[in-house]
């Protein structure tokens, strides 16, 4: 259930270039959130709130970790806050990855683009608990957008792509497809061109992705997210009825 909840920031950490690792407190967020929710957090003097990305839960802990890039002011606000300020968030908002029917030792490829980074860590280490066998392809700008490689790298195989080849192989997250082992499933997460060629290029296996869209009110009033699919409905919501949805029933 989604509530409006108080979160009280712990720290705030530059992990790469623009890219901020926040770490807020809050019991219930921290207990119910399940990966591939997001909360959306309110930014004062900012009329709407930001959708941000869950990066992990930590029940014993209480403790929230999210992960945004400062991409206009309010993200920029965001990042400046400090040790015991307190955000107004709501959430868990969204539906997660569907993970129930994946048995132990089944084999599953997890793609992130940029910011649709976070989502998959939190999903990865849900995963690794269960005892399925992890690959990544993670996509970044350049070398020094590259976050959290080593923390990869301990759950699965890790390949590393950047647009301008300063670090890892030079190209798309889809090119390096053909190198990984043979895999069950995928989900990905990430900017709509990326899903796209993931969607195209994997369309013979079950896959699952989550989109990382601009919202309105986060909701379902809005339909600032609307998504075109093709279940006989038409279009879904990403923030009410996403942001996961299984590949073979979204258009885009
Ligand atoms: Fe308003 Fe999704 S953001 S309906």
């Amino acid at each position: 259930m989604i509530k409006k909840e108080i979160l009280k920031v712990m720290s705030v950490k530059e992990i790469a270039t623009d890219s901020y690792e926040m770490s807020l407190e809050n019991e219930y967020i921290s207990t119910h959130a399940v990966p591939g929710q997001f909360l959306h957090l309110s930014i004062p003097g900012h009329t709407l709130r930001r959708p941000i990305s869950i990066a992990s839960c930590n029940q014993m802990d209480k403790v929230v970790k999210v992960l945004f890039k400062t991409i206009g002011t309010g993200t920029k606000e965001l990042s400046g806050y400090q040790s015991g300020e307190q955000l107004d968030g709501l959430g868990p908002i969204g539906h997660g990855f569907p993970i129930e029917d994946l048995k132990p030792n089944d084999s599953v490829l997890l793609i992130g683009g940029g910011i649709g980074i976070p989502p998959i860590y939190f999903l990865a280490t849900a995963l690794k608990e269960r005892g399925i066998k992890l690959q990544f392809i993670l996509g970044f700008q350049s070398k020094d957008f590259v976050f959290y490689e080593k923390e990869f790298n301990m759950l699965g195989e890790t390949y590393i792509v950047t647009n301008d080849g300063s670090y890892g192989h030079r190209g798309l997250v889809t090119d390096l497809i053909p190198n990984v082992s043979s895999f069950d499933r995928y989900y990905a997460c990430g900017p709509l061109p990326m899903l796209k060629a993931v969607k195209k290029t994997l369309a013979h296996k079950k896959g699952y992705i989550s989109f990382e869209e601009r919202m309105g009110c986060g909701v379902g009033a809005c339909f600032a997210c609307v998504l075109k699919t093709n279940d006989g409905i038409g279009y879904k919501k990403i923030c009410q009825d996403g942001p996961v949805f299984a590949a073979d029933e979204v258009i885009i």
